[in-house]
């Protein structure tokens, strides 16, 4: 008898234990003489339920979480007998409701496939968005990812057909494809996931964008923080390379593109794109005034597409199907799907891709299941370090750009990070701004020392002291950096200290706001 299992080797599924999961299954089937195959594919993102084993029977996969060590004996004998008696038997993966819920279109393959294996990427329909695009010429594939509505997914949501057209009509003799995976957000993840789950959707996408532009080297800058999903790309380049898809002749086409991946030191601020490139060439992350864009003069003062994993991941998809298949989920002006990371204190954190318009009351109560504290939900952060506090009251707020903007908040790179009522909100505004303090790049006025100042104030708010006019101070501080800063560090630290002074003003010493009904 002979079985294929799947065993996550993702970082967070190694954190609980993975690995020594997958030798006791190998040791069980051993005992057994039973032969398997050990899969170490990418997490489903059902973090909960991680290590989540799946076992490939005649009628499909079975999963079962969380998987300790000590389980492997029972889970084996269960497999074996065909039997679903079993305390960590959850069936069909595809039928637990987090998952069934789910519009996978960037995720389609993150957690079924195997990272390391470009057969199977292309025997679960990789490859063929690029194939599609090799018959197109690169002003088509460009409109196609203009028709699909695609805005960049590392936080400012701009038109990614725009960038990529302004990069193809700007002559030079050499251009670059950037990746941005340097995912510093608080309480993201999908970058990461991608990386190790799914590395030639990212290399795919990558490549269709070097053809649609006329690039012909990319770079993938992810963090040192990342050491797996380092791993897991440089595995999928060289076996990409092997295959023909990555080099002098892209699938035997007369294009050429190749990938290599930096690992920057893990600066936050090394995520913005200016400061990235520096980064990239050699030089210590400080951000770059625009004019020009990097889209004109970036890597090496060459025209560059800077793109976030999850955007240039989408591009695949959008590719295969059509820019109007893509465009046909979400709202308003937010189109596609948007890979959500639930994190925090929450019931069931993971990855929940769907399209934009869920309610942030949705995501946190129906889909998250609340707080894992079973404490009462107070306020959710959204959109990494520089996102706004929301409190209760705004959870009727779709999951799109243009509302978010309009609640003073921004959905970012999709994080969502849950505090229950026992936070104390003053000193996550106080935290908001030592963290721009730390990482400010200091190249410009209002954020290296506006920040600075800020923590003083809140200190002083927090003692009672002069507490009026120390909150007018903060505020008036707080437009200063919002209007006066160079990049979003400095620009949007406002939003998350505001917002916590406006929606929970009794943590900072003012009779509180009435709130919506718990
Ligand atoms: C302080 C700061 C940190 C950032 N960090 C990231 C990051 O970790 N990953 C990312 O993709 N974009 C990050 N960005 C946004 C990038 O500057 C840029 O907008 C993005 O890489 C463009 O790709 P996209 O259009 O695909 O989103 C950051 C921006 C700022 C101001
Ligand atoms: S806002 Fe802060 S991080 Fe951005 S350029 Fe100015 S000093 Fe640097």
């Amino acid at each position: 008898m002979s079985f294929r299992v799947f065993v996550p080797g993702d970082a967070g599924a190694l954190a609980l234990g993975s690995d020594g999961v997958a030798d006791a299954l190998a040791a069980a089937a051993s005992r057994r003489s039973v032969n398997i195959e050990i899969v170490r594919n990418g997490s489903r993102g059902l973090y909960w339920l991680e290590p989540m084993v799946e076992v490939l029977t005649t009628s499909g996969r079975i999963a079962f979480g969380p998987v300790t060590k000590a389980d492997a004996e029972s889970v084996l004998d269960i497999v074996l007998t065909g039997s679903d008696e079993h305390p960590l038997y959850l069936g069909k993966p595809e039928d637990i409701p987090y998952l069934k819920k789910q519009t996978r279109l960037t995720f389609a393959r993150c957690g079924i496939v195997d990272p390391r294996s470009v057969d199977d990427y292309r025997a679960h329909d990789g490859y063929k968005g690029l194939e599609r695009a090799l018959r197109m010429q690169a002003a088509s594939v460009i409109e196609e990812v203009t028709q699909s509505g695609l805005r960049g997914r590392g936080g400012a949501g701009f038109p990614t057909g725009i960038k990529w057209k302004t990069v193809a009509d700007t002559a030079a003799d050499q251009k670059y494809i950037v990746c941005n995976a340097d995912e510093g957000d608080s309480g993201t993840f999908a970058d990461r996931m991608i990386m190790e789950g799914d590395p030639f959707v990212l290399i795919e996408g990558m490549t269709i964008a070097g053809i649609a532009v006329g690039a012909t080297q990319g770079y993938i800058y992810v963090r040192s923080e990342y050491p797996h999903a380092i791993a897991a790309l440089n595995d999928a380049i060289a076996v990409g390379r092997k295959a023909g898809v990555l080099g002098k002749s892209v699938a035997g086409s007369l294009h050429a593109f190749d990938v290599e991946v930096r690992v920057g030191a893990g600066a936050y601020v090394c995520g913005e794109e200016t400061s990235l490139l520096d980064s990239l060439e050699g030089k210590r992350g400080v951000v770059r005034a625009k004019p020009p864009l990097p889209a004109h003069k970036g890597l090496f003062g060459k025209p560059t597409v800077i793109n976030n994993v999850l955007s240039l991941a989408s591009v695949p998809v959008i590719l295969e199907k059509g820019g109007p298949f893509y465009r046909d989920f979400g709202m308003g002006r937010s189109r596609g799907t948007m890979p959500i990371q639930l994190a925090g204190n929450i019931k069931y954190p993971g990855l929940y891709e769907t399209a934009f318009g869920v309610t942030l009351g949705e995501l946190v109560d129906d889909i998250g299941g609340g707080t894992r504290s079973g404490r009462p939900v107070r306020a959710v952060q959204v959109g990494g370090p520089l996102g706004a506090y929301f409190p209760r009251a705004l959870f009727d707020t779709p999951f799109d750009y243009e509302a978010f903007a309009k609640a003073d908040g921004l959905i970012g790179h999709g994080g969502i990070v849950v505090f229950d009522d026992t936070v104390d909100m003053a000193k996550q505004a106080r935290f908001a701004m030592e963290f721009c303090a730390i990482e400010s790049c200091g190249k410009c006025t209002p954020c290296r020392v506006g920040s600075t100042r800020g923590v003083e104030v809140i200190d002083r708010i927090i003692a009672n002291r002069d507490r009026v006019a120390n909150k007018a101070l903060l505020e008036d501080l707080c437009n200063t950096m919002k209007f006066g800063s160079l990049c979003a560090l400095g620009g949007f630290t406002p939003y998350p200290v505001m917002s916590a002074l406006t929606h929970f003003p009794e943590d900072f010493g003012a009779p509180p706001r009435l709130q919506a009904a718990e």
